[in-house]
């Protein structure tokens, strides 16, 4: 335990992730918001945070860090070693550092902090907006089992969370990190095609979305293969074998082989650009 310490937690970057993970630990009670504080730059939004959650706000990361067990790093990756060089001489190895900054290599992080400190790196993905999100979680070389738990339960307010070592994090950037703008590309594309057959917009739309949410819950809820849940649905000479003959003849399977390793190689390249070998 940390001497003077005030907080459990330190979220550095109050932005879309920092609010939506902020919200999530507040309703789940794992911390009350006395126990949390957040260090944002702008005025404007430090002052709104404080009202929503009643959660104590600075401008100043570095003491936030210091008065804090845990310190989650959640600003953009460009912003990364502004903080990094703030915390640099506050955090020690009694502290956790949790990163969601997409591309930043652990090593990285590490080598800009004090020896020995504890750093759990972490890509999760937009849903955790409504607490539906999936990140997957890697361990630096000095955090230990009981460091991780404690990531994977902070990120489990937001969602699911898988355990990987941190060279699979490119795929999973790759996968359902850029995944959710895959769903919304599908959905933007069926609500589309629902206007092409005649539909209005509204209905197209509402047709659309709530099909992805029900087939969603179908494949996590049943635990089934999607083909076998397919073939469910698919009657010989029916509607459902007409238009996946369309979908496989167009490519449309391999151009999602393609998507995802383009996604992954990108984001190799951009942890390549941050990791100081360029
Ligand atoms: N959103 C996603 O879906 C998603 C998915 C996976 C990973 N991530 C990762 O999550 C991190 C945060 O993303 P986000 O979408 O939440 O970004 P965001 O909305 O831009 O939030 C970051 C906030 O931190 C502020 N900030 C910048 N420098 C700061 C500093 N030195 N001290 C305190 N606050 C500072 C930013 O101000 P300015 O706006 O002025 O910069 C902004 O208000 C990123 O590293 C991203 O890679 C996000």
């Amino acid at each position: 335990m940390l001497i003077g310490v005030l907080y459990k937690l330190a979220i550095l970057g109050g932005g879309q992730m920092g609010e939506a993970l902020l919200g999530g630990l507040i309703d789940a009670k794992w911390a009350s918001p006395a126990e949390i504080v957040v260090a944002e730059i702008h005025e404007g939004r430090r002052e709104q945070l404080a009202q929503r959650y009643g959660v104590r706000v600075t401008d100043d990361g570095a003491e936030a860090a210091r008065q804090s067990e845990t310190v989650l790093l959640a600003v953009k990756p460009q912003d990364m070693e502004a903080v990094l060089d703030s915390i640099s001489r506050v955090v020690t190895e009694e502290h956790l550092v949790i990163s969601i900054a997409a591309g930043i290599p652990i090593a990285h992080i590490e080598e800009r902090l004090a020896d020995r400190v504890a750093v759990v790196r972490i890509m999760p993905n937009s849903p955790a907006l409504v607490r539906e999100g999936v990140a997957a979680l890697a361990a630096g070389s000095h955090a230990n089992p009981r460091h991780v738990s404690h990531a994977e339960e902070i990120l489990s307010k937001v969602g699911r969370t898988v355990r990987l070592p941190e060279k699979h994090l490119d795929a999973v950037t790759g996968l359902s990190g850029t995944g959710p703008a895959y769903v919304f590309f599908l959905a933007e594309m069926l609500i589309e095609a629902g206007v092409g057959v005649g539909l209005p917009r509204d209905v197209a739309a509402e047709l659309t979305v709530q099909t992805l949410l029900g087939a969603a819950r179908m494949l996590r809820e049943t635990g089934k293969h999607p083909v076998e849940l397919r073939e469910m649905v698919t009657s010989p000479g029916g509607t459902t074998a007409a238009a996946m003959r369309v979908l496989e003849r167009a490519g449309v399977r391999s151009a999602f082989l393609d998507a995802v390793r383009a996604a992954t190689e990108r984001s190799r390249e951009l942890a390549a650009g941050n990791s100081g070998q360029r």
